[in-house]
This record gives structure tokens, C-alpha cells and sequence, in this order.
């Protein structure tokens, strides 16, 4: 279980975080949803100890990320995988040795088990032999489905996702949108995705909460958002970003 306990940070005294709640259950996949700049790949940052709050922690599996030390932190970040918001690949390095990459560093496998792994996480990525292909030779929705693959090689027990499906076509954000689910179900990966795209909110979140102006003003399961009242949450969840105060 991920628990984001009161998390506030500024960044040169603008206020970005305002004492933020958030509970992500085992075997959840909960959606992040607002506007942009709100803070949404802010938060994710804290979740993998990229960024530390300046006030409230953040608790993974009963243990605060913000007071470890960094060896424990070193362990708790490969439970944790992350897809960025550009999918983040070198591009001087092909798909097999990006792949690679972390548990190489890690040296979590055998050295003659790797390949065979990089081919396994390629297939369930549906992607087949484009190990020696370099990033500028792939389509945007490979690189994000490498990316995925990369970050999946650690066997992480959680899976954050920073807007998986901005700027792909309906058809490739659809099957990205599938492959998390199926992340989520097969393999049992804890997910966290961001998002500002509403199809795939509802169609990958068993909860959805929206960020705004700080803290977060919404939490529940798709149809409780569809149902809300809360004028700042209908105006997001049709369309009209214009929100009033
Ligand atoms: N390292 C940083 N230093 C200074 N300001 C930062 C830093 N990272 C983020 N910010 C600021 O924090 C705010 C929130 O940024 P963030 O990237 O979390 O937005 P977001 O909700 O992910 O937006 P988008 O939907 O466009 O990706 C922005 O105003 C941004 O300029
Ligand atoms: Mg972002």
C-alpha cells in the first residue's frame, strides 16, 4: 500500500502541494486526474523519491520513503517502476540494451538469463524482435510501450504512469490503456496513472482522484465521479477546463 500523508512542497514559495491525502490500495489501479501544472507528475516524483515534500511523507508498504536512508530507498525504488512522461529512452542505446539497463546496474539476473527476459517483457508488451532497433526508429506508442517494457524487466510491485496515452492515436492509447490493465491483472502490478484524458481514466481507474489547486478535491470509483456535484469536478470530467473558484 502506498499512503501520501498530508504531503505539501513549493518550489521558490509557489505552492505546488497543499497537504495532500491519498491511500493506493494493493492491486488497485487508481487514476490521477487535473489540469496541467497542478502537480500530478509533482506527486509522482515523491512517490519514487525523486522529489522530498516539505512537509508530510509518504509511506510505502508501512515505511516512510522521506526518513529512509539511502540504501533502504534504493530498495523501495525497485518495487517501484515508473513510465515518464516522455518515455525517457537513451536514445544512442537500442531497445535490448535500454531494456536492460536497470537490472544490468542492479545486477539482478544472471548475465545469460537477460536476453531471454528482454524477449519475455517485449512479448507482453506486444513487441517482437526489435531488440537492435534504436529509439529514433520507433513510433511514439513503441517507445512508450519500450518504456513499459524497461520498466517492467525490474518486476516491480507498483507501476506509476505519467500521462501513458498523451499524444498517441485513439487506437494506440486504447491499447496502451489495455496493456495496463493487463499489467494490473496478470501480473498483479499496483498501478498509479495520470492522466488528463477522461476515456482512459475511466477505462483503466477502479478509482479516480483529481488534483486541484493543491490538495485533493475528489476520490472515488468512475461512477461516483460521473455523479458528482462538485462543480470544479464536473467542469474537468466534460471538458470545460475553465474552472471557476
Ligand atoms: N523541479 C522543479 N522546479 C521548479 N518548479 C517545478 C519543478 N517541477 C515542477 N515544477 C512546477 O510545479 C508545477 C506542477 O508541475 P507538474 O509537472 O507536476 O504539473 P502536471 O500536473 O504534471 O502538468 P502536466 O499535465 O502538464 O504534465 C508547475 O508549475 C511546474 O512549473
Ligand atoms: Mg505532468
Amino acid at each position: 500500500m502506498i499512503e501520501i500523508k498530508k504531503v505539501s512542497k513549493s518550489f521558490d514559495e509557489q505552492p505546488v502541494l497543499n497537504g495532500v491525502e491519498l491511500i493506493i490500495e494493493d492491486g488497485s489501479s487508481h487514476v490521477i486526474i487535473g489540469r496541467s501544472g497542478c502537480g500530478k507528475s509533482v506527486l509522482l516524483k515523491h512517490i519514487v523519491g525523486l522529489l522530498k515534500p516539505d512537509e508530510g511523507d509518504i509511506w510505502v508498504d508501512n515505511v516512510s520513503v522521506v526518513s529512509m536512508r539511502r540504501r533502504e530507498l534504493y530498495k523501495t525504488r525497485v518495487k517501484i517502476g515508473m513510465l515518464f512522461q516522455g518515455s525517457a529512452l537513451f536514445d544512442s542505446m537500442n531497445v535490448e540494451e535500454n531494456i536492460s539497463l536497470g537490472v544490468r546496474e542492479h545486477r539482478m539476473f544472471p548475465h545469460d538469463e537477460i536476453s531471454d527476459r528482454v524477449a519475455a517483457k517485449l512479448e507482453l508488451v506486444d513487441l517482437h524482435g526489435i531488440q537492435k532497433k534504436f529509439p529514433s526508429e520507433l513510433s511514439g506508442g513503441m517507445k512508450k510501450r519500450v518504456s513499459l517494457a524497461r520498466a517492467l524487466m525490474m518486476e516491480p510491485k507498483y507501476m506509476l504512469y505519467d500521462e501513458p496515452t498523451t499524444g498517441l492515436d485513439p487506437v494506440m492509447a486504447d491499447a496502451i490503456n489495455d496493456l495496463i490493465i493487463s499489467v494490473r491483472d496478470r501480473l498483479g502490478v499496483t498501478s498509479i496513472v495520470v492522466t488528463h484524458d477522461m476515456a482512459s481514466a475511466y477505462k483503466v481507474g477502479d478509482h479516480i482522484s483529481m488534483l486541484h489547486e493543491g490538495l485533493v478535491n475528489f476520490s472515488g470509483t468512475p461512477d461516483e465521479i460521473r455523479k458528482s456535484k462538485n462543480r470544479v469536478v464536473q467542469n474537468f470530467i466534460t471538458g470545460n477546463q475553465v474552472v471557476v473558484a
